[in-house]
């Protein structure tokens, strides 16, 4: 029997999104129908939206999702209905050279939910990321829920499925920040702002944020940065190399996604020093370095993709470390929305005052 709910689809490219009904088959073998509580508006749903990751139309929207477990399907036995989940972007196989490394978001072979949710027409529909969480409930595979602590606030949990894990993950997993680093983060929209609160839990003594607006140097400062840098002022690799008695960071993370802030990331880092790559490029853009700079440094080049994280392990414990007030998560919720109210969320993201909209239900 499925059932049928609300969500906010993406009829065609450009298209204004618009709430439909759609159809939840009941969960197969190795599936789970999620009741969302909770998604963040990211940048990868307008991205869709316009176009930008692929031509699957229509897509159902929303990836940054918590919510309970309403039904599993048979052989499910690592969620059960009624657990409280933060939902991610694909189960992985655990046997693959890239999980047993470790990495599963390198694994060969991923999966998601493998029934369509459908228009009441038929219709197949695309779920963002493997998700589709701007719906009252969404059918995925049981290995994109992570069970934490159901004391925390929905709006909050589900920001670690995707801007903030990657953010915070960038420092902790990838740059592996140590007590007493110096940290410099270039970009502090959400990710950038993550950054910093992982850099800060790693016990940085110095974190030094870099961005062209104000207004996001002022709120990176209430995250955690000791330094702001404005760079359309200021030369941040020169400020930076100042900060630092001329020797630059120990981890420099790029939350923008240029080449021009790549260039900059890459001669911030102190020698052998390590630059971690968030920030998501282009297609067509491209990084020039000279190579005996390459070289000659020493150190390390890395990207950082899901913010390397492990849910299993990371979700549950940066929950925790939200409920002893030991970070704050909720300073990244700007707002709390309705499901007919995402085409003006995605309005304000260029405004440049909205950390995260949360769509709430
Ligand atoms: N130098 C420094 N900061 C810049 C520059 C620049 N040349 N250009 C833009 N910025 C700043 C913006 O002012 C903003 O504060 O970078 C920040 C980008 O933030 P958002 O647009 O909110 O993006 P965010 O969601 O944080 O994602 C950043 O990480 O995961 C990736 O795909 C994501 O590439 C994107 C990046
Ligand atoms: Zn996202
Ligand atoms: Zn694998």
């Amino acid at each position: 029997m499925s059932q049928q709910v609300q969500g906010v689809i993406a009829p065609g490219k450009n298209e204004p999104v618009r709430v439909e009904t759609i159809v939840i088959p009941d969960p197969g073998p190795g599936e789970a129908v999620v009741k969302v509580q909770a998604c963040g508006v990211c940048h990868t749903d307008l991205h869709y939206k316009q176009g930008g990751i692929n031509d699957d139309f229509p897509f159902l929207l929303g990836h940054e999702a918590a919510g309970v477990v309403e039904s599993v399907g048979p052989d499910v036995t690592d969620v059960a209905p009624g657990d409280f989940v933060i939902l991610n972007w694909r189960a992985v196989c655990g046997r693959c050279r890239s999980c047993l490394r470790g990495r599963p978001w390198y694994c060969f072979d991923t999966h998601n939910a493998r029934q369509k949710m459908t228009l009441t027409d038929g219709t197949e529909l695309s779920p963002a990321l493997g998700i589709g969480a701007f719906a009252e409930k969404t059918l995925v595979a049981a290995g994109q829920c992570t069970k934490v602590d159901p004391a925390v606030a929905p709006s909050v949990a589900g920001l670690l499925g995707c801007g903030v894990m990657a953010g915070i993950g960038a420092a902790i997993n990838t740059g592996e920040v140590g007590r007493g680093d110096t940290v410099a983060v270039i970009g502090c929209g959400g990710v950038g702002d993550a950054a910093i609160v992982g850099a800060r839990l790693a016990g940085a003594a110095r974190i030094i944020a870099v961005d062209i607006d104000d207004r996001k140097l002022q709120t990176a400062k209430t995250m955690g940065a000791t330094h702001t840098v404005n760079s359309r002022a200021t030369d941040p690799v020169e400020a930076i190399r100042e900060l630092t008695g001329g020797f630059g960071a120990d981890v420099v993370i790029e939350a923008v996604g240029r080449p021009e802030t790549y260039q900059q990331a890459f001669y911030a880092r102190d020698l052998a020093g390590t630059v971690v790559l968030v920030g998501v490029p282009t297609p067509e853009m491209k990084l020039e370095l000279p190579l005996l700079d390459v070289f000659g440094r020493g150190g390390s080049l890395k990207s950082s993709w899901y913010g390397d994280c492990l849910p299993s392990r990371d979700f549950p414990m940066l929950i925790d470390l939200h409920q002893q007030g030991r970070i704050d998560l909720g300073a990244f919720v700007t707002e709390t929305i309705g499901l007919g109210d995402v085409e003006k969320a995605f309005a304000r993201m260029h405004e440049g005052d909205v950390l995260r909209s949360v769509v709430q239900f």
